[in-house]
């Protein structure tokens, strides 16, 4: 009896061991963007600070654990506040990614990045990143001179989920205050509170603490290498805009984004998608000349529904599902590369 029990410690050990030093042989790749997690200022309790300011060597530093669970290496890629990230970076960060993955550089990737554009960079690598393994975006509400910053904790929980095993063929995610987030669903709520990243329609993923990840949903819509959207041989993207609705709104923004040569607009209505009689004119005089307008809603919840407060056959509309707006805009670029059919584009944003 007592040596069955000594032999099943060992077991134990073992596995606990072995599984352990499987993660720390994780090779996990650091691409650095910038952001306030790099962000620096003048002084440890006020606010004020300059986004994009230390080196990946120096957030690295700040964080010596990460080395204990994966074998770290990093490389900068951009050094800017999220609010400068643009079309340009998006295509060299998933050409750098594809490119690591193909030749076996590392087994995930976390990427550094500002917060506020963060929800669309990585629904952007999520829609053209040809591989299943992790690619998780982190970024801190505090810079990293203040008090309390949150960058260091939140760059360790990133290393946590992109090491663990069990993040493969989840899609790009977002770790950011011990919670993940898929990178369809997950939006940017607050402008200041470290609480701010949400999935409005349906929570995180999963949640981290002590450094471990739980998951508890694993969405559908995640192309990941079966991904139709190839973005390697691409040095821009067709021009889509976003317009939006409010009480009594003028449809000068759409019109100008025609004129301005766009190739699609999102029309960012109230409630369902909806729009008042003169923005309703000019989306129509849009879609009329080739453009693919596509109705999203400026609710932070929810989706925009077919035919229902608006005939979309009528107005030559397609619509969001439950995309915001600026992922609207990501999706319906990419999907502009493929064609400018409407059924067609309708179909992508039902499927992804
Ligand atoms: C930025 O998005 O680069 C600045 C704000 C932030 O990172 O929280």
């Amino acid at each position: 009896m007592k040596r069955s029990l000594f032999k099943l410690v060992l077991i134990v050990l073992a596995v606990g061991f072995t599984v352990t030093a499987l993660a720390q042989n994780t090779r996990v790749k650091i691409l650095a963007t910038g952001g306030t997690i790099a962000g620096a200022g003048a002084a440890a309790e006020r606010a004020a600070y300059t986004a994009g300011k230390l080196p990946i060597d120096e957030l690295l530093n700040a964080v010596p654990q990460i080395h204990k669970l994966a074998k770290i290496t990093g490389e900068q890629v951009a050094s800017i506040g999220s609010q400068d990230m643009s079309i340009e970076v998006w295509l060299k960060l998933a050409k750098r990614i594809n490119e690591i993955f193909a030749k076996n550089e590392a087994d995930a990737i976390v990427i550094t990045h500002g917060t506020d554009t963060q929800e669309e960079t990585a629904y952007f690598l999520d829609l053209v990143v040809k591989y299943n393994k992790p690619v998780v975006l982190v970024g801190a509400m505090r810079p990293a001179t203040a008090i309390s910053a949150d960058g260091p904790k939140n760059l360790l929980d990133a290393v946590v989920v992109a090491a663990d095993p069990k993040s493969q063929g989840r899609g790009v995610m977002l770790a950011m205050n011990e919670r993940v987030f898929d990178a369809r669903s997950v939006t940017k709520t607050n402008s200041t509170s470290l609480e701010t990243f949400l999935s409005t329609n349906f929570g995180p993923v999963g949640l981290i603490y002590d450094q471990k990840v739980q998951y508890y949903y694993n969405p559908v819509r995640k192309p990941g290498k079966d991904t139709p959207y190839d973005v390697s041989g691409l040095t821009s993207l067709p021009r889509v805009d976003i317009a939006y609705m409010y009480a009594d709104a003028d449809p000068t923004a759409i019109e100008a984004f025609v004129k301005a040569g766009a190739k699609g607009i999102v029309f960012t209505g109230v409630g369902n998608g909806n729009m008042n009689k003169k923005n309703y004119d000019a989306i129509k005089a849009a879609t009329s000349k080739g453009v693919v307008v596509v109705r999203a809603t400026r609710t932070p919840g929810g989706r925009v529904t077919l035919h229902d407060e608006v005939d979309d056959d009528a107005l030559g509309t397609v619509v969001s599902d439950d995309l915001n707006a600026q992922k609207a805009r990501i999706l319906l670029m990419l999907a502009l590369t493929k064609t400018s059919d409407k059924a067609k584009v309708q179909d992508m944003f039902f499927q992804y």
